[in-house]
């Protein structure tokens, strides 16, 4: 009994340690890629004539949003015969495409597509068919429910014209009054940089994911069955060889919603672990093909959403079961836990752990892949 205690305490103080530990090592190692790696500095002049790019907006019931979206587009500081808006819309219930079509008839000198697909087939989906309509050279998803800022698409067409990148995704700024989403962007954003210094980012973002057409059609369009679309469609292009990047010139703004906040984080999550398993598995059998940055960003990012947040969660449990047992080390611990709380920064951090947690559980019976609505 004396020995199972001991072994105990001592398995829940190492999951700890090395659950804090490890991210701690890679946020150092990033630290230092950003200093090392000053080939992504910002760009802003395009030196060539601007390619034709395909802006796709997928919509399902998106009336509360859609107006703003497209004067947003409309507004964005690239030439306005250079790229054209597709929107596919599955089925929506409101007035999402009514509203679309009264607001091409007051908009001209931009090309507005829509294209209703009748029933809901999911967002992946939705991408595949507007691909089939555009003409760009240049895909540029966003989500309807998000904004750019004015130069963000010109930024983002100037990166993808740059030698070796193949995929370009936006530093997100949400708008929420919820301090727990905020901290846990200031922290993301930064290693999304990093890691965009070194070779890609493990992570992209749907407010604004832009690809070389090329490329996809390589990859053979866009991932039916993982549901971040986004991130995982950048994985394939890394794979290929091409950097997958989020440079700190390219912004979006994201609409967070604060009813259904915490189901929404942990559907993402879920999509999220979904896009790791899934390159973790590539990385087994074809690891040796892979870009060897890549696949060490890849490593450390996989490891940490799958295998670092349930080193917590046991741990924690360990160390419960042994500070009720009344040994010392575990209750300081809980106690110095209980203390950093109070830090914004450990709070965010903790309630991410306890979501991928939930998520890679809810994941075995359903991967979300055509999602509820969560209004913003
Ligand atoms: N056409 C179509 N059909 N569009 C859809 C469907 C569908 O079945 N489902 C969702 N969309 C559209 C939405 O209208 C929105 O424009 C965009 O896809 C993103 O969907 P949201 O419901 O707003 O999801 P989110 O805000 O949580 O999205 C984030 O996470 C997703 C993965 O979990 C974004 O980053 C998405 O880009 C990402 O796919
Ligand atoms: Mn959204």
């Amino acid at each position: 009994m004396m020995t199972l205690l001991v072994l105990i305490e001592e398995l829940g103080i190492a999951f700890i340690t090395m659950h804090f530990l490890t991210p701690s090592i890679y946020y150092v190692v990033a630290l230092g890629w950003l200093r090392s790696n000053k080939r992504s500095g910002d760009k802003t002049e395009l030196s060539v004539d601007p390619p034709l790019v395909s802006v796709i907006i997928p919509t399902y019931n998106e009336a509360k949003a859609i107006i703003q979206k497209l004067n947003n587009v409309y507004s964005q500081d690239y030439p306005r015969d250079r790229f054209e808006v597709i929107i596919v819309d599955s089925g929506s219930t409101d007035r999402t495409v009514e509203l679309i079509h009264e607001w091409i008839k007051g908009h001209d000198g931009i090309n507005v597509r829509v294209i209703e697909e009748g029933a809901r087939m999911g967002k992946m989906h939705a991408l595949n068919t507007a691909l089939k309509y555009a003409k760009g050279d240049i895909i540029v998803i966003t989500d309807a429910d998000s904004a750019w800022t004015q130069d963000s698409l010109r930024n983002a067409v100037t990166w993808l014209m740059t030698d070796g990148v193949g995929a370009v995704s936006c530093n997100k700024i949400p708008r929420t009054d919820k301090d727990v989403e905020a901290e846990y962007r200031s922290y993301y954003g930064l290693l999304r940089i990093a890691e965009s210094r070194k070779f890609s980012s493990a992570i992209f973002h749907g407010e604004l994911a832009a690809y070389r057409r090329d490329l996809l059609e390589k990859i053979g369009g866009f991932p039916m069955d993982v549901g971040a679309d986004d991130s995982h469609t950048a994985g394939l292009i890394s794979m290929l060889g091409y950097r997958a990047i989020i440079p700190e010139n390219v912004r979006c703004i994201e609409y967070v919603p604060s009813k259904g906040y915490w189901m929404w984080r942990i559907r993402r999550a879920q999509h999220l672990i979904q896009h790791f398993l899934r390159i973790l598995k590539y990385m087994v059998t074809n690891g040796k093909e892979l870009p060897r940055d890549y696949r060490q960003i890849m490593l450390y990012e996989s490891y940490l959403h799958l295998i670092n947040p349930w080193l917590f969660v046991i741990g924690f449990v360990l160390v419960i079961i042994s500070a009720m047992h009344g040994a010392i080390i575990p209750i300081v611990l809980i106690l110095i836990g209980m203390v950093l709380l109070a830090i914004r920064f450990f709070r965010t951090w903790i309630t991410t752990q306890v979501i991928l947690v939930v998520a890679s559980i809810r994941n075995l019976w359903n991967k979300e892949l055509v999602w509820r609505k969560i209004e913003k």
